[in-house]
Parts: C-alpha cells; sequence; structure tokens
C-alpha cells in the first residue's frame, strides 16, 4: 500500500533549509503540506507561498498553554515533523503527539554548543571564539530540552583562521542544504 507521507516543516527566519526541503521532496511521494511559522515577516513564508505551500502561524498563547496546534497539525494529515530553524522551545503536548517524528537541525557539533540562546550566529561566534578547529550540523530527535535529544546524524567541516561567524555560518548552511533533505528522506522510508 502507498502512503504518502506529510511533513510540516518549522521556521522562524529566512527559511533556505525549508525550500531545499521543499524542493527535494517535490514531485514525489513525500510533500511538505504546512510550513508552520511564528513570525510573520518571516522569510520562509513567502517561500511557502512561491511553492503554494499552506502556512500557519502560530502564537505563543495557543502553542504554550493550549493544544501546541496538534490538532490542527493532525487535520493537515501532517505525520512528521521537521524544526528548521525554528526558535521556540517544542511543548510536551507536541513531542507526545509526534514521539518518533519530530527533528531539529542546529548548526554545531552537540552536544557542544546548543542550549537556550545558541542559535544562528550566537553559535558560530563561540565556536570561533573558542579556537575550534573543527565545527558542522548535528541532526536530532527533539525533546523537552533544547538542543538535547538521541543524535542522529552529525556532518564535520573545518573551521578556517580568518572565519567570521558569516562565513562559517554559510559553510555549515552548505552542509545542512546538502544532508538535512537526505536524512529525513531515510527517516521517512524507515518509519513506513
Ligand atoms: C540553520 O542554520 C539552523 O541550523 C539554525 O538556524 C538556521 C536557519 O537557517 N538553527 C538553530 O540555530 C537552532 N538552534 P534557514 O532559515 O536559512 O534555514
Amino acid at each position: 500500500m502507498d502512503f504518502h507521507q506529510k511533513i510540516a516543516v518549522f521556521a522562524s527566519g529566512a527559511g533556505s533549509n525549508a525550500q531545499k526541503i521543499i524542493e527535494f521532496f517535490s514531485g514525489s511521494q513525500v510533500s511538505v503540506a504546512l510550513v508552520v511559522c511564528n513570525k510573520p515577516n518571516a522569510g520562509v513564508l513567502e517561500i511557502a507561498k512561491k511553492h503554494h505551500i499552506a502556512t500557519l502561524l502560530i502564537e505563543k498563547e495557543q502553542f504554550f498553554k493550549g493544544n501546541a496546534y496538534v490538532d490542527e497539525l493532525k487535520e493537515a494529515g501532517v505525520n512528521f515533523i521537521v524544526l528548521a530553524g525554528f526558535l521556540w522551545k517544542i511543548p510536551s503536548a507536541l513531542i507526545r503527539a509526534f514521539p518518533h517524528g519530530l527533528i531539529n537541525i542546529h548548526p554545531a557539533l552537540l552536544p557542544k554548543y546548543g542550549g537556550k540562546g545558541m542559535y544562528g550566529h550566537h553559535v558560530h561566534e563561540s565556536v570561533i571564539h573558542n579556537k575550534e578547529k573543527e565545527s558542522g550540523i548535528t541532526i536530532h530527535y527533539v525533546d523537552e530540552l533544547y538542543d538535547h535529544g538521541k543524535i542522529i546524524f552529525q556532518a564535520t567541516c573545518p573551521v578556517l583562521a580568518d572565519d567570521d561567524a558569516t562565513s562559517l555560518a554559510n559553510r555549515i548552511h552548505k552542509l545542512e542544504h546538502e544532508y538535512y533533505p537526505q536524512v529525513i528522506k531515510e527517516l521517512l522510508h524507515n518509519s513506513k
């Protein structure tokens, strides 16, 4: 039996990872059914619009104190959630509703450089400040703590002597774009 899998991508920012995921799965048995965003002016909403993908703009109160939008996600047929630069913590209600289907990407080699406030440039600035020779990406399951769930995949890249946060972020984005869609595909395949 063919089972059409539906992903929701949660993002708060520019959405370059969301775009790569949408493009990667376009025309396949997997579709990005929904882009979920907490910022009305985020670039990711434009990307969704361009690809004719439904969007859901979420509010803090309902996310953390209501049903965490579980009903809306189920109604849209979503069976897998991908965080791609989504900056709110994930409430327990959502984790319970998608126990094996909620993953995140982090722009560093966890368990180092994770936790509250560790996102985007803050991560890369810390890595450079500490004179690390290597950084990379971590794809992991989401649990109740920031950047903490079981690690699924990591890839590394060098940190160069003349890197600033922007040049390192660019190198890391390339890794994310290369591997995140592929890892999602494998997880969905194994969950069939
Ligand atoms: C990505 O680099 C992602 O790893 C990071 O935000 C960026 C979003 O970029 N996520 C975190 O820092 C989560 N702690 P994008 O909007 O272009 O996909």
